[in-house]
């Protein structure tokens, strides 16, 4: 027996692996127009593929609450019904195969408005679809990046309702997975880290008014996503940022266990993203401790992620206790049927479609 291959159930529902698909933009959508934000035939195919694959839960991509909350302007949204109908399309096509249909909502703050990486990945302007983004204070990420506009406590608000209204066209859309994209240096990670958040007001300074517009928008959330359903929160651990402030893997336990409370069923641990040209000392399973001692130090579950690319090593960060699961992001870029791989070397179960059975 596997224990990666072993189902786990998360309120009321039960995703039949350990093997899940990391949020991974794909920046493939409309850059405006009625089908800006909207799903297309490359999602479909993309995720529809990884389904097919075995994989028992799929996160999709960052998907914005709001226009300006994109990374790119190519990114997939949430914020209309023409979006949530393509939605709908892949959630039920997930769920024909047993895969759990999950989502990352997502706003990106000081971050946003930028070109597709593989056209480098800069800001751009209005000649180019772009916009001037948002963010707690006016600080820019970079060299070569704007300065934000800095948000008013009543625009603050509104996000976290912005979010609330996202989570409930992703219920209508099909998901049975939520999760609050909090890592990465994008908005909720810009409040958080006091790297990027140099606010006076109620939503800055110590770690209770750094942490408050996350909470509102998990409490936002949790209230309009059903009690049945489970709500995932990201994290980025840590900023990497020895000896400078920033946010800390001592703030992250601190903080899973108020996100607990707030109603999060499971925490997503990643690390950086919010302060450029810091040493991160990338490996096999780099990130996995900081997932490890939450889940020792709080007994909330979490998922592990980030360079997790062998059968074995999965199933070692699983059955250590490590993590309840792992998410998987390149890997599956390059191996959409790794799950299947994976079960045929550890000698667990996993579905096969029916066309496929001489494949088995
Ligand atoms: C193409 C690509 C797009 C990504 N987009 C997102 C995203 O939308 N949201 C997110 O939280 N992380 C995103 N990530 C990070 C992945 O979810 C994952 O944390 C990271 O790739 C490390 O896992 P890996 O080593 O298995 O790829 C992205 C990564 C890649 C490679």
């Amino acid at each position: 027996m596997s224990a990666l291959f072993e189902p786990r159930t998360l309120r009321s529902v039960t995703v039949p692996n350990r093997v899940w698909m990391a949020p991974m933009c794909q920046y493939s959508a409309e850059p405006s127009g009625p089908d800006a934000g909207v799903a297309n035939d490359w999602h479909f195919a993309h995720y529809a593929a990884r389904a097919t694959g075995g994989t028992g839960l799929i996160l999709l991509e960052a998907t914005a609450v709001s226009p300006e909350g994109r990374i790119s302007p190519y990114d997939l949204g949430i914020w209309n019904d023409t979006q949530v109908e393509a939605l709908r399309r892949i959630t039920g096509f997930l769920r024909s195969q047993g895969t759990v249909p999950g989502i990352q909502l997502a706003h990106a703050g000081r971050k946003a408005s930028t070109e597709r990486p593989w056209r480098g990945g800069a800001p751009v302007g209005a000649d180019a679809h772009g916009w001037q983004p948002v963010a707690p204070s006016p600080v820019p990420f970079d060299d070569g990046h704007p300065v934000p506009d800095e948000l008013t406590v009543d625009r603050i608000h509104e996000i976290a309702g912005e979010f609330a209204a996202a989570a409930r066209r992703a219920l209508d859309a099909g998901f049975e997975v939520v999760e609050v994209h909090g890592a990465h240096g994008y908005l909720i990670g810009q409040f958080l880290s006091p790297h990027s958040n140099h606010r006076t007001d109620a939503y800055g300074g110590s770690f209770e008014n750094r942490t408050r517009f996350a909470l509102e928008v998990v409490d936002a959330v949790r209230e309009v996503w059903p009690e049945e359903l489970p709500l995932f929160f990201r994290i980025s651990a840590t900023d990497w940022l020895d000896g400078e402030p920033g946010w800390t893997a001592d703030d992250t336990v601190r903080f899973a266990a108020l996100l607990q409370e707030h109603g999060v069923d499971l925490l997503d641990v990643s690390t950086g993203g919010n302060a450029p040209h810091v040493r991160i000392p990338v490996g096999p399973g780099y990130q996995v401790p900081f997932a490890a001692r939450v889940k020792e130090e709080t007994g909330l579950p979490v998922a592990a992620v980030g360079l997790i690319t062998e059968a074995r090593q999965a199933e070692k960060i699983v059955t250590n206790g490590e993590a309840d699961a792992v998410l998987l992001g390149r890997e599956l870029l390059r191996n959409p049927s790794w799950a299947r791989h994976a079960a045929r070397e550890l000698g667990g179960a996993v579905r096969v479609p029916d066309p496929y059975h001489r494949s088995v």
